[in-house]
């Protein structure tokens, strides 16, 4: 078990320049705190302000990316496009791969794998995320689904493995409100531990996301399989953010 916790926030389409403010003050939250925590923080934010992002000096967190391009590892002519090896540029060390918006604005498996394999060339970590739509996790599909996913973003990518977090979100709880039971995270966990150690032989952290918040964050502390949080709108203001991990380690 990974005695680390991740605390990643995902910024989405949001965020101007003045909103690094927020993470600069998770920053001093981070650096202050008396608490003793084994926390990794990251904020994938909009690459508009990555570049600016990257200048700043953050003592206890990391930035990262939201997508990296599937036309090319390197620089290229792909208009729009922007690749792994510019976001490595930024000494930018992490970047979302498979968010489900992604997906559903039509990234593919294949997409995906690709990525994978671009993210690895440059040595990026990635956050490769997964999940379930209601009607697969109704129909007790979400297991099968999610290893399915994770095959294909894995396969013939496996050289890098300590390069990959996993982060399990839930299509229906993504700003929703809605979260799974306890009962069913338990289990699910449990066995995605079990499958990734087989599987990978080391081993992957795995996250959970979806409408993680201050209210409902408590819930997850005796969510021992549980590595860390992807965290989508309660990212966006620092308070919410602090909020989430004072409630997580009191
Ligand atoms: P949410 O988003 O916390 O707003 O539900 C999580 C995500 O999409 O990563």
């Amino acid at each position: 078990m990974h005695l680390k916790k991740y605390f990643i926030g995902n910024w989405k389409m949001n965020g101007h320049l003045k909103d690094l403010n927020q993470i600069k003050k998770v920053d001093f939250f981070l650096k202050n705190t008396k608490k003793k925590v084994n926390i990794k923080c990251i904020f994938c934010i909009p690459t508009t302000i990555l570049s600016f992002a990257s200048k700043i000096k953050f003592s206890k967190l990391d930035i990262g990316s939201q997508n990296i391009s599937s036309a090319s590892h390197d620089f290229g002519a792909y208009t729009g496009e922007v690749s792994s090896k510019m976001i490595k540029n930024l000494k930018c060390n992490y970047s979302i791969i498979g968010h489900s918006e992604r997906r559903a604005m039509g990234e593919t498996d294949k997409d995906i794998n690709i990525k994978v394999k671009f993210a690895n060339q440059n040595n990026l970590k990635i956050i490769l995320c997964v999940g379930d739509t209601y009607k697969e996790f109704k129909t007790k599909k979400t297991f099968f689904k999610v290893k399915k996913q994770i095959k294909s973003a894995l396969n013939k990518n496996k050289k890098n493995l300590n390069n990959i977090l996993i982060a399990y979100e839930p299509i229906w709880s993504i700003g929703t409100g809605k979260i799974p039971t306890q009962n069913f995270l338990e289990d699910f966990f449990s066995k995605m531990k079990y499958f990734l150690k087989k599987e990978f032989k080391i081993n992957i952290p795995i996250l959970y996301g979806g409408s993680i918040s201050s209210k409902n964050i408590s819930e997850f502390k005796s969510l021992y399989q549980c590595d860390g949080f992807l965290i989508g709108g309660a990212s966006l203001k620092s308070k919410n953010f602090i909020d989430i991990i004072k409630k997580y380690y009191n």
